[in-house]
């Protein structure tokens, strides 16, 4: 506010602010009618500003880190086939992707053919090594602070939820527990709240030497979908292989297996859970002994003690709707036991009745804690690239497992011929997992892999080169890319089979023009989906609209925007 103003006219904004903010449903009339007063039998204009204060000034929660641009140069960045990295096992074969280089020129390309056309995204991205997490001393050379980590993933997320299905997209995380929530609010701020599906802990590993601090055992996967979706999640696989009685109501309920008896020694007695069930002409007790059952109830039972599983309403229930198997034990004694259908459960309604819930098929739900088990472990992943690496003596540090990825993939689209795309690809497990989904059900999934080639002392060709290439030539084909079969997990898998094209990121001067060579010649289009071009006119035009075109509307903040408001 204007210092040199009048203490009358002064006082008159301060309190059309306050009113304001009261239109705007920030403070409350009655908090707002002190404030006026107050202002109004103020001796001076400081003392009316402080009081105002106190209904103008708030806190905002919000994101903030300091935003670096990408970095442009003045070429045009394109996909170039790497030939003998490329393989084909069969003409009629799915064709998958890899691509060698920066994913932001990866997937500035990818649009070209791919907009709206992923269904699943997984990511992976490297945490930085400043102090950043478990994992961050890792093998990520090029240290990266928070801020730059968030500044690296922002136009690359933009550019993701731009390749995302509109209506069935979904992405998907790993990320440590230091930056989770950091980069939660990175992808709140694009995807919106409203795209948000969970986060949840992912086990790393099961032990651990025991410190003076808390042993850390998960990091997390942050899940979003395209806003305003609702996402179906699949179910999980169940081993339905000992369901094999039936009644009748085999139709609706499928078949049942009758493995768990409806008594059983618990851990924590309950009087309530201890009752008498007749039956047949025949009274029951928890554990068949009429003798232990009156000690119990005249006060003598252990904490550990007998008890049924289930209340006497649900029984009541259960039996009515047949739900109980009546069987008779070694000891020639009557045994309750309980029905386990594969499609139907028993649950409580809101009113503390029971009613029988229908599952469409036969599977568990996914739920937060699906992927804290020790197949989803860094251990397994170890143990995955040292088969296909005869020992990877840390070849690649900390990749995922491919139980982990495929879970993801599978719960996030029921779609067998889903694209899925990973642009932190690293050792390419998620081309392992999306090859032995397919291998599983059958499916037509096809991968996308970008990742760049970065070197290490153990890599010195680069990740790519050394590891991610090699890892799927021997998975797809069998055999290493120098015809060596000489490699542990051949020895008891099948080679997924499929063809792999690989690229590499090329770039050419928007003004080439050496050798005779355009822009418009170096680029083939045939590696963007397209058949060659006819005449160099429609070429050009096609360049200039997917290649300069798209970086510069990228990288225009306005037209950027404009373009995510859509
Ligand atoms: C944490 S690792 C991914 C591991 C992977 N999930 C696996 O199971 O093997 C991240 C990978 O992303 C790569 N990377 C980092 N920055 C990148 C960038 N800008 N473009 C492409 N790849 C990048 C790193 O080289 C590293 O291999």
């Amino acid at each position: 506010m204007d210092k040199n103003i009048s203490f009358e006219k002064g006082k008159e904004e301060l309190i059309n602010e306050i009113e304001k903010r009261v239109a705007d449903k920030i403070i409350e009339r009655s908090n707002a009618d002190l404030i006026i007063k107050l202002i109004n039998n103020s001796d001076s204009l400081s003392e009316a500003i402080n009081i105002a204060q106190l209904g103008t000034t708030y806190k905002r929660t919000g994101f903030h880190f300091d935003k670096r641009l990408e970095k442009m140069d003045n070429t045009i960045k394109y996909f170039k086939k790497n030939q003998e990295l490329s393989f084909n096992n069969s003409d009629s074969a799915l064709t998958h992707k890899l691509i060698i280089g920066d994913n932001y020129d990866a997937l500035l390309n990818l649009l070209v053919e791919y907009r709206n056309k992923i269904d699943v995204i997984y990511i992976d991205p490297p945490y930085g090594k400043d102090s950043m997490g478990e994992f961050a001393e890792t093998n990520y050379d090029n240290a990266i602070t928070r801020d730059n980590l968030l500044s690296m993933l922002y136009p690359r997320l933009e550019l993701a939820k731009q390749l995302l299905n509109k209506d069935t997209g979904v992405i998907l995380c790993s990320i440590d527990d230091k930056n989770q929530s950091y980069v939660k609010c990175l992808f709140d701020e694009i995807f919106g709240e409203a795209g948000f599906l969970f986060a949840a802990p992912r086990i790393t590993k099961k032990g651990g030497k025991s410190t003076s601090t808390i042993q850390k055992n998960h990091d997390y996967i942050i899940a979003y979908a395209m806003p305003r979706n609702e996402i179906i999640f699949s179910m999980d696989d169940m081993d339905s292989s000992d369901y094999n009685l039936e009644d009748e109501y085999v139709d609706k309920r499928g078949k049942y297996k009758v493995t768990q008896c409806l008594d059983y020694d618990s851990l924590s007695y309950s009087q309530s859970l201890d009752y008498p069930i007749e039956l047949n002409g025949q009274t029951l007790y928890p554990g068949g002994d009429y003798e232990k059952y009156k000690e119990r109830k005249a006060g003598k039972y252990k904490k550990s003690d007998w008890a049924w599983r289930w209340s006497k309403e649900k029984f009541n229930y259960g039996l009515k709707k047949g739900f109980i198997v009546v069987k008779t034990g070694r000891d020639g004694k009557p045994r309750i036991y309980t029905k386990t259908y594969l499609n139907c459960s028993l649950e409580k309604d809101n009113t503390g009745g029971f009613y029988i819930k229908y599952t469409d098929k036969a599977g568990k739900y996914y739920t937060t804690l699906s992927f804290m088990e020790n197949d989803c472990s860094n251990d397994y992943g170890k143990k995955e690239l040292d088969k296909i690496f005869n020992n990877s003596n840390d070849l690649f540090k900390n990749p995922k497992p491919v139980t982990l990825i495929s879970k993801l993939i599978k719960m996030s689209c029921s779609k067998v011929d889903a694209v899925v795309l990973d642009f932190f690809a690293g050792s390419g497990t998620t081309a392992q997992s999306v090859l032995e989904l397919n291998k599983e059900d059958n499916g037509n999934r096809k991968f996308i892999l970008c990742t760049n080639n970065e070197i290490t002392d153990i890599n010195p060709n680069g990740i790519a080169y050394d590891v991610t290439s090699k890892r799927l030539k021997r998975i797809m084909t069998g055999e290493c890319y120098d015809g060596n079969k000489d490699f542990d997990w051949i020895k008891n898998n099948e080679p997924y089979g499929d063809n792999l094209d690989v690229y590499e990121i090329e770039k050419v001067a928007n003004s080439e023009s050496t050798k005779d060579k355009t822009p418009f010649d170096v680029i083939d289009e045939t590696l963007y989906g397209k058949e060659k071009f006819d005449n160099i006119k429609d070429k050009i035009e096609w360049v200039c609209n997917n290649f300069e075109h798209t970086q510069k509307n990228i990288e225009s903040d306005e037209v950027w925007h404009e373009r995510m408001g859509d």
